[in-house]
């Protein structure tokens, strides 16, 4: 198995029928057939071993001119054009960095995935402070969220650098031809990277939708990658099932959900993690959830959601189970120290680490909960690390897609995401939109 993402699911109390293993290997050769509903979004199986030196290249060059130009990226977009960004960095990043006196990489910030007034209006007093650069991503280039965030940033930078350094300060990712955002970064002459048609966006990570922000922000983004060619190959048709962790993370998933277990929840021991888990959520609440079925995609932080959530999981209805990212070794050290007066009690912790007690209360939780009747999947990566992150978000792709498969539904595709739209753009009064603005408000 691969070494980067060990899977254990003894705690699980499952054995993977043949059964079972034959439909997550079907399903795995279906995503590689390419003859699987949704087959017209299938770019990113192949994505990692597709990116050519020539693109990394010609991504960290822009990353390098924004990096030479501001101190502030501001990244707007939403979804699948902002999660997976945002997760990298904040695996990768001290969550201290802004104490830190001198900032040797430039603070990338997000906009456009809200529509707030107030975080609007605090990031606009915020970034008068800095030299500022934007990057604007949307696939659709339609997208209402994002779209209002770069109306008022364009304008700021216009306003303080004129039209002609804004082309230099501004770079769009979109789609290759289609949208309102394309047709404005043509106009303007802003940088442009593409978002491939066939990558739906919570599969685009690899995209330069992730890999640009990670590149201005000092992540090596070549390692990345590589860490998801490796798991591109780990994953591959062909593997054998019980070698393939996506295959079978996959199979027990369904396991568990046909037999009543109908909400995941992720969880990690290490905060660094947290966005890891909201871009999870969008991976396998946008794929699976529809007709009917899926699996609820929670998430929780340890050790500081048991004392949240932790009577729920242990106690509560009995239709969850736990997946636990656990990261093997902290990349630092950090020991107990005895104290003389020994007033908390803790000195027989004294000579410890923390990862150590971060350890047992790892143990511990997962067999209180199984006692609980929480099946555990245990997810161990080595380390956090670039490639170790790249190799995980594509097993996460890659289980995803099976998943989704094995479950019956189109994983790539997300017609419940436009209802919402129609309302708010009914409510909103949008030309095109009058019959359905005088029902909406008939039923207010
Ligand atoms: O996964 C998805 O398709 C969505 O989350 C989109 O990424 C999100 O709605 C943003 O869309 P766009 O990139 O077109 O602005």
């Amino acid at each position: 198995m691969m070494k980067n993402v060990k899977l254990d699911i003894a705690k699980t109390g499952i054995e993977i029928s043949a059964d079972i293993e034959a439909k997550a290997q079907a399903a795995n050769a279906l995503l590689h057939s390419g003859k699987g509903a949704g087959n017209d979004f299938l770019g990113w199986v192949h994505l990692p071993s597709s990116i050519s030196e020539n693109e990394i290249d010609a991504i960290r060059k822009e990353a390098a001119k924004l990096r030479s130009k501001a101190d502030v990226v501001v990244c707007i977009g939403i979804g699948g054009s902002y999660l997976g960004a945002k997760a990298v960095l904040e695996a990768m990043s001290d969550p201290f960095k802004l104490l830190h006196k001198e900032q040797k990489d430039p603070t990338v910030i997000f906009a456009g995935q809200n529509i707030s007034e107030d975080y609007t209006a605090e990031l606009l007093a915020a970034l008068k402070e800095h030299s500022i650069a934007a990057i604007v991503i949307s696939k659709s280039g339609t997208t209402t969220e994002p779209a209002i965030a770069f109306r008022l940033i364009k304008a700021e930078i216009e306003k303080r650098y004129g039209k002609k350094e804004a082309a230099e300060r501004i770079v769009a990712i979109t789609d290759k031809a289609r949208g309102a955002l394309k047709t404005l970064a043509t106009q303007e002459g802003y940088p442009t990277f593409v978002i491939p048609d066939d990558v739906g966006g919570r599969f685009s990570v690899l995209t330069p939708v992730g890999l640009l922000p990670l590149a201005v922000a000092g992540v090596d983004i070549a390692a990345l990658v590589r860490g998801a060619q490796e798991m591109e190959k780990a994953t591959a048709e062909g593997v054998a099932f019980k070698e393939n962790p996506a295959a079978v993370y996959a199979a027990v998933r369904n396991i568990l959900y046909n037999g009543g277990k109908k909400i995941e929840i992720l969880g990690s021991y290490e905060p660094k993690l947290q966005y890891i888990n909201e871009w999870w959520k969008q991976l396998y609440g946008e794929s699976e959830g529809k007709q009917g079925k899926g699996i609820f995609p929670a998430s929780v932080t340890l050790t500081a959601d048991l004392h949240s959530m932790g009577q729920y999981i242990q106690d509560g209805e009995r239709t969850l189970f736990e997946t636990i990212i656990s990261v093997a070794k902290p990349a630092a050290e950090v020991l107990i120290e005895a104290d003389g007066e020994n007033l908390d009690g803790l000195n027989f912790l004294a000579g410890k680490r923390i990862s150590e007690v971060n350890r047992m209360a790892e143990l511990g939780v997962q067999l209180a909960h199984v006692d609980g009747g929480v099946p555990n999947i245990r997810i161990e990566i080595p380390e956090i690390s670039e490639s170790v992150i790249g190799g995980l978000l594509y097993f996460f792709e890659k289980a995803c897609g099976i998943s989704g498969y094995m479950l019956g539904v189109n994983p790539f595709d997300q017609p419940g995401v436009e209802a919402y739209k129609k309302n708010m753009f009914a409510l909103l009064d949008k030309p095109g939109y009058e019959e359905a603005s005088k029902a909406i408000k008939a039923r207010l």
